[in-house]
C-alpha cells in the first residue's frame, strides 16, 4: 500500500489526541479476539491514550497490546514508553486488555530485543510473516523532525535489518533503543501516523511522498495508512 494513503487534518494536537482515539476504539469495535494493536511512544500520543482510557463499550478483553519501539530504560523511569502507556491508557476504569506486552527495560539490551521478537512469534504463531495475515491489527506511529519513526532513527544499520522483527538502536538518542524493524513494522492491517507541530511539516510531506532519504519514507505498510495531523503540521495557518 502507498504510503500517502489518506490524510485527515485537524484543528490542534488535542483534535488529533481525540480523533485517533476514535478511529482506535472504531477498529477494535469491529474486531474479532485477538486484536493485537502496537502503540508509539513519544509525547504526540499521550492525549490519544487519555481519551482512549475514557471510552465505553471497548472490547479491551480482545485487545493485545505491543509497543512498535522503546527506550531501554527501567520501566517506572521518566523516559519508559512503557511507563507513560501504564499511567495514561492502562489506567482506564475499564481498560483491562488480554496482554500488555512491554518491551524489556533491564539486563542487556540485544537480549531484550531477542525476547521481545520470541514473543512476538509466539503470538503471531509462526516464525515466518504472512502477507496475508498481518502481525497487527493496527500500528500506532508517530514522526520525528528528522524523518524517524518508532526508533528508526537516520544513519542507523536497523534501517538494513530485514530479517530480525526487533533490533537494538544503540546510539543517536540518549539511552539505547528496542525498536520493530521494517519486516515487523510494515505487517499491519491499518497504519496510523499522528504528526503536530509546524516543526514536522517537511518530514510530513517527504514522508508521504516516499522520499527514501528519510527512514519513515522508506516504510511499504502491507495495509491501510491514516495520517492524522494537525493544521500546522499540513502547513495550513492556524485560524
Ligand atoms: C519514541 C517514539 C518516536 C516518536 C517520535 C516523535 O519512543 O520517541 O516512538 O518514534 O514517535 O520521536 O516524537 P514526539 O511525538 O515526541 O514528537
Amino acid at each position: 500500500m502507498n504510503i500517502a494513503g489518506e490524510m485527515e487534518v485537524l484543528k490542534d494536537l488535542e483534535a488529533v489526541s481525540a480523533r485517533a482515539a476514535e478511529v482506535i476504539a472504531d477498529r477494535i469495535r469491529s474486531c474479532t479476539a485477538p486484536f493485537r494493536l502496537a502503540l508509539a511512544g513519544g509525547s504526540t500520543p499521550r492525549g490519544c491514550y487519555r481519551h482512549l482510557a475514557q471510552l465505553h463499550q471497548v472490547p479491551w478483553d480482545c485487545v493485545e497490546i505491543y509497543l512498535g519501539d522503546e527506550r531501554f530504560v527501567p520501566h517506572d523511569h521518566p523516559e519508559s514508553n512503557y511507563r507513560m502507556i501504564r499511567e495514561l491508557l492502562l489506567s482506564g476504569p475499564s481498560v483491562q486488555p488480554r496482554g500488555m506486552f512491554a518491551m524489556p527495560g533491564d539486563g542487556d539490551a540485544q537480549s531484550a530485543a531477542q525476547t521481545y521478537e520470541e514473543i512476538l512469534r509466539q503470538q503471531y504463531g509462526s516464525s515466518h510473516l504472512l502477507a496475508q495475515s498481518p502481525l497487527f491489527d493496527l500500528q500506532l506511529l508517530g514522526l520525528g523532525e528528522d524523518g524517524h519513526t518508532a526508533s528508526l532513527l537516520p544513519g542507523q544499520p536497523v534501517l538494513e535489518e530485514c530479517n530480525r522483527w526487533v533490533a537494538v538502536v544503540p546510539d543517536g538518542r540518549p539511552e539505547p533503543r528496542i525498536t520493530l524493524t521494517y519486516p515487523a513494522l510494515e505487517s499491519s492491517r491499518l497504519t496510523v501516523f499522528l504528526v503536530c507541530g509546524a516543526a514536522k511539516k517537511v518530514a510530513l510531506a517527504r514522508a508521504r511522498a516516499g522520499d527514501r532519504t528519510i527512514p519513515a519514507g522508506r516504510l511499504k505498510p502491507q495495509g491501510n495508512v491514516i495520517w492524522l495531523v494537525d493544521r500546522a503540521a499540513a502547513g495550513i495557518d492556524a485560524d
